[in-house]
């Protein structure tokens, strides 16, 4: 079946749901939608009804005809699509000076396969330098100014780990600026795109995650944190560079799990998928 074709049984079962709801308001009371099921939610749903397609399983990495198409959905869509608009208080407050908040996280969708979620960032808020092994994650900032760092490993195998896994990888930077919403969707992969990455709110910042696999500890791809050293910081050489080589490859030294990376897990109140 088609998304086209599920989105029309979807748009079926909403028209459904509306005349059920207007029969239980009872004769003569104003008819009111359900306030999660409106035409707003058709962006999400057209995204969730993508991800059932493109997202196969662990051990697998969405075509880039199945990359395109989640990220034209995603290119399209905007902080109304998931409740949110830059009106919210969230949104307007300033930051605190020498003050590091809290980031908050929530799940709008969940499966063994992939992973919807959005995280908020208060101005100076961080997401430490992460992993995302195995995992494709479309990253598309909803609202704000963002400045993102990215790196991929060198030697993505890691054959190297599992002798001295303490010792720092050799990893050439991927991304390091500044990311204002509205803007288009950035694509990491397994080993490639910037699959460890860093976040700084500079204002006030929403980001919709699109993650596949999601994080599983049992299953092997739970997130590790690292710092970055400049290349020439350290005393391992990896052949010879030139200046501008330097500049672009840094070392990645895993770290415990950092104070700033605790997140505040809070409710999904916008529009709602419709499950199939
Ligand atoms: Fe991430």
């Amino acid at each position: 079946m088609t998304n086209e074709a599920r989105l029309s049984d979807v748009s079926k079962v909403i028209r459904k749901k509306k005349k059920s709801f207007r029969k239980s308001s009872g004769k003569g009371k104003p008819s009111l939608p359900s306030p999660s099921l409106t035409a707003a939610s058709f962006p999400l749903q057209r995204l969730y009804l993508s991800c059932l397609d493109v997202f196969k399983g662990v051990g697998t990495v969405p075509s880039s005809t199945d990359v395109q198409k989640v990220c034209r959905i995603l290119d399209g869509m905007k902080a109304e699509d998931v409740g949110l608009s830059r009106n919210l208080p969230f949104f307007k407050t300033p930051s605190t000076a020498g003050v590091t908040p809290k980031v908050s996280c929530t799940t709008i969708n969940k499966s063994e396969k992939f992973w919807l979620c959005i995280f908020f960032l208060p101005a100076n808020a961080v997401i430490p330098l992460h992993n995302h092994p195995g995992m494709t994650v479309f990253n598309k900032l909803l609202l704000g100014k963002v400045h993102i760092k990215a790196y991929d490993l060198v030697n993505a195998s890691n054959e190297i780990d599992s002798i001295s896994p303490s010792k720092p990888k050799l990893a050439c930077k991927k991304a390091d600026g500044v990311f204002t919403a509205p803007c288009d969707t950035s694509v990491l992969y397994p080993t490639s795109g910037g699959n460890i990455h860093a976040f700084k709110a500079i204002t006030p910042c929403a980001i919709l995650d699109v993650v596949g696999p999601p994080y599983s500890k049992e299953d092997g791809r739970d997130c590790s944190y690292y710092r970055d050293i400049p290349y020439d910081a350290l005393p391992y050489e990896q052949g010879v560079m030139s200046e501008e080589e330097r500049e672009r490859y840094w070392w990645l030294e895993e770290i415990d799990v950092p104070k700033e990376s605790e997140m505040r897990g809070i409710q999904y109140t916008g529009p709602q998928i419709i499950e199939i």
